[in-house]
C-alpha cells in the first residue's frame, strides 16, 4: 500500500515537473491513468485541471454551467464517492454547529433553520453514479423516476446538524425545489432517512413560480417565513441559489456539489 502511494506521488511529481516534455517522451500515457485513479489529480481541460474547475464551481466563479466537463467525469466520480466529499460536508456542518452552539437564542419557538433537500439532506448519488456524475445532460424524466422511488440515502453529516439543532430547540424548515406533486414521496424518503420532525416542508408550486429562478422562489418563501414571525438563524444548501437573494438568514452554509448547477 505504501509503495503504491509513493508511486502515485512520484508520478504526479514527474508530471508536474516536466509538463509538456512528458508528452514527447511518452510519460503522459503512463501518468494520466494513475493520476485519475489516485482521485487527487485531474486531466487538463481548456487550460485548467479538474480540481481547479471544482474549486471555481464551489466558489461560484464558474456559474450557469450545464454539465460536468466530459474529461472530469472520472475525477468528480472519485471525489464524490470518496472520503473528500464526506470530509468537506463535515467541515461545513461542523462549522454550522459551532456557530449555533455559541448563540444566545430567545426561547420563544420562533427560531428556524432552513434546510435544502437534494444534495443537502438527502443524496441522489445512486442516480448520478449511473448517469455520468453530471457529465451527461440533465434528463428530467429519468431524474424524477429516481426521486419517485423515494430511495435517496441520507447525508449523515447534515443529519447530525439537524439533530443538534432540534436539541437546541430550533425548528426545521425544509425548502426544496421539488414540486408539490412529490410531497408524499419526499415525506416518506425524509422519514426513512431519519428526519422525523419539522415545522414546515415547503415544496415548489410550479404554476406560481413558472419561469422564475430558484433564487426568486427560495427568497420569496423565506421572506414569507419572516413575515410569519420566524427568525431564520441559519440556512444550508448545496446550491448558491439556496443561499443568495434576500431573507437568506443570519448565516448561510454552502455544502459541496460539483454535480449540477441550479440558477
Ligand atoms: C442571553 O440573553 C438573555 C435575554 O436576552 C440575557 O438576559 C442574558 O444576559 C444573555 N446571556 C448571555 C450569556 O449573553
Ligand atoms: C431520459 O430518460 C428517459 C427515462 O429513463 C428515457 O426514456 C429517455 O430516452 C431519456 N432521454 C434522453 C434524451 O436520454
Ligand atoms: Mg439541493
Amino acid at each position: 500500500m505504501k509503495i503504491i502511494s509513493v508511486l502515485f506521488l512520484l508520478a504526479t511529481a514527474v508530471a508536474t515537473c516536466h509538463g509538456q516534455d512528458s508528452v514527447e517522451n511518452g510519460l503522459e500515457y503512463q501518468i494520466l491513468p494513475l493520476r485519475l485513479k489516485s482521485g487527487s489529480g485531474g486531466q487538463h481541460i481548456q487550460g485548467i485541471t479538474c480540481s481547479s474547475w471544482r474549486l471555481a464551481v464551489e466558489t461560484h466563479n464558474i456559474i450557469n454551467w450545464k454539465t460536468v466537463p466530459q474529461e472530469c467525469e472520472g475525477y468528480i466520480g472519485n471525489y464524490i464517492l470518496g472520503d473528500q466529499y464526506r470530509g468537506d460536508s463535515k467541515a461545513v456542518n461542523r462549522e454550522a454547529y459551532f456557530y449555533v452552539r455559541d448563540l444566545n437564542l430567545t426561547k420563544d419557538g420562533k427560531n428556524i433553520w432552513v434546510f435544502d433537500i437534494d444534495e443537502t439532506s438527502l443524496s441522489n448519488l445512486p442516480y448520478y453514479a449511473e448517469n455520468g456524475f453530471g457529465s451527461t445532460p440533465y434528463n428530467d424524466t429519468a431524474f424524477n423516476e429516481w426521486v419517485n422511488l423515494g430511495m435517496a440515502p441520507v447525508l449523515p453529516e447534515t443529519k447530525k446538524l439537524y439533530k443538534k439543532l432540534l436539541s437546541f430547540g430550533i425548528k426545521i424548515v425544509f425548502l426544496t425545489g421539488r414540486p408539490e406533486s412529490q410531497r408524499a414521496i419526499t415525506t416518506k424518503n425524509l422519514n426513512d432517512a431519519g428526519y422525523y420532525q419539522w415545522e414546515k416542508l415547503i415544496l415548489k408550486d410550479k404554476e406560481q413560480y413558472k419561469g422564475k429562478t430558484a433564487v426568486t422562489y427560495k427568497s420569496t418563501e423565506r421572506k414569507k417565513l419572516e413575515q410569519q414571525g420566524y427568525r431564520i438563524i441559519g440556512n444550508i444548501g448545496d446550491q448558491w441559489s439556496d443561499i443568495l437573494g434576500y431573507s437568506t438568514g443570519d448565516r448561510t452554509f454552502k455544502l459541496p456539489d460539483p454535480l449540477y448547477y441550479i440558477a
